[in-house]
């Protein structure tokens, strides 16, 4: 070829390149605290759909589980006027967030998609602000479960637990075969986490019902409350003594490794056994946490949009929104996240037991009244209400405070406004 030649099939590739580059360099910055061996694996699905579709990803992970910090961090995007163009946000709190004005409208989105008739209505009620959809949601994940190792149990000749009473007698016998009977972090989710799921199985899911989502003052200071503080006191005596601080994550490695024999935690923990190659109902057991067969606190995961001024970016959110909602995205990442698809439409075949189990459960325990939200994770009551009672539990699991005192101190930071 000529060199003139060779100059202008240079420039016209060139020109190509850069066109093709205009039309695919929308950015869209997305927040989360899915930093975690099983979660990084879900999250990484989110960003590789998107960046096949000529969206790039800018990821802004905040460690931290419960999301606590990732919360903090989006408040001071949004006062200083730039927010990212999603977030992991869920729960009351979305409705916080749309009163601020900030969240974006993706009902084009949502219509294309037909979402109200794909989602279940407790689910689509709480993505939309004022009747407009302005988030998608991702999973349903169960919170009342606890993570066994059989090997742990059969080592110890414990029998898996169904009520409190064999809990106990499991947790004993796992003590006295030198493990950690419980793996816990010491950290206020955490604690939260554990104690939703005692006042579910020692009072049932009315009694949850009345006292931690309508923070009802006769629940929060009755007998049953007293109970359910002295059975997590009694919990706390199998926690080993390194937990302070300890994130999720390292608690469910004990569980995996065989240092430890159980853990309270929602369903992500399930996404580290996946993560670490571990089977269902093989190298690891999911059981409702004690006595709360017929309940389930539900946990949903979404992405909230935020107003952005550019119109590429706009579009972008609505793909993000699209994406988030399709069969093939539900399917990968909630394989990985532990948890279960939040639209119907999504096969069952690639999902293992425990996601079953969930599934199954999720529309049993709907119809007999004992599908609630969780009070630890955001979906019962608003952030100022579940920080001030995470405060009282968290000061309870760390100090020799009575339970007495608990409840006292309990029914007194349901009030706060
Ligand atoms: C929950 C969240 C899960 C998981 C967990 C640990 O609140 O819904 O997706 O990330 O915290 O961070």
């Amino acid at each position: 070829m000529k060199l003139q030649h060779l100059i202008k099939s240079m420039f016209a590739a060139t020109a190509l390149m850069s066109a093709a580059a205009s039309v695919h360099a929308v950015e869209i910055e997305v927040l989360h605290y899915w930093t975690s061996g099983g979660e990084a694996k879900s999250i990484a699905e989110l960003k590789k759909m998107m960046e096949a579709k000529g969206v790039t990803w800018k990821d802004f992970a905040v460690a931290g589980g419960g999301g606590e910090n990732a919360t903090t961090a989006l408040k001071a995007r949004v006062i200083a006027g730039s927010p990212p163009t999603a977030a992991q946000i869920k729960g009351p709190s979305i409705q916080e967030w749309g009163k601020e004005n900030v969240l974006a409208n993706i009902d084009a989105a949502a219509a294309e998609g037909k979402w109200d008739a794909s989602l279940p209505k407790v689910v689509s009620d709480v993505m939309k602000y004022k009747g407009h959809y302005v988030a998608a949601p991702v999973n349903v994940h169960r919170v009342n479960w606890l993570w066994i190792n059989p090997e742990v149990l059969t080592k110890a000749g414990a029998k898996v637990p169904t009520t409190m009473d064999e809990f106990f007698v499991a947790a004993d016998l796992i003590k006295k075969a030198g493990l950690v009977a419980v793996a816990h972090g010491g950290q206020p989710w955490q604690d939260a986490t554990v104690f939703e799921s005692v006042a579910l199985g020692v009072g049932g899911s009315d009694f949850y019902k009345k006292a931690l989502v309508n923070l009802d003052q006769t629940a929060l200071t009755s007998p049953t409350m007293l109970k359910t503080f002295d059975t997590l006191a009694h919990i706390k005596t199998y926690i080993d003594k390194d937990a302070a601080g300890r994130d999720w994550n390292l608690a469910t490695a004990m569980v995996i490794n065989g240092k430890a024999g159980m853990q309270f935690m929602g369903d992500w923990a399930k996404g580290e056994f996946t993560a670490a190659g571990k089977v269902a109902g093989k190298d690891f057991l999911c059981v409702p946490a004690p006595g709360t067969a017929k309940s389930f606190t539900f946990n949903i995961d979404s992405m909230a949009m935020f107003t952005v001024k550019d119109p590429a970016v706009q579009k972008a959110q609505l793909t993000l929104a699209t994406t988030i909602m399709s069969p093939e995205f539900q399917e990968v990442f909630n394989l990985n996240k532990g948890s279960i698809p939040a639209r119907a439409g999504v096969s069952r075949a690639k999902f293992d037991s425990c996601a079953i189990k969930s599934m199954d459960d999720m529309d049993a325990t709907n119809k007999i009244g004992g599908l609630v939200p969780s009070m630890a994770h955001g979906m019962a009551i608003n952030a100022a209400q579940q920080g001030a009672i995470s405060d009282v539990i968290a000061k309870f699991m760390n100090s020799t405070m009575s339970s007495k005192d608990a409840v006292a101190e309990l029914a007194k930071a349901a009030k706060t406004k």
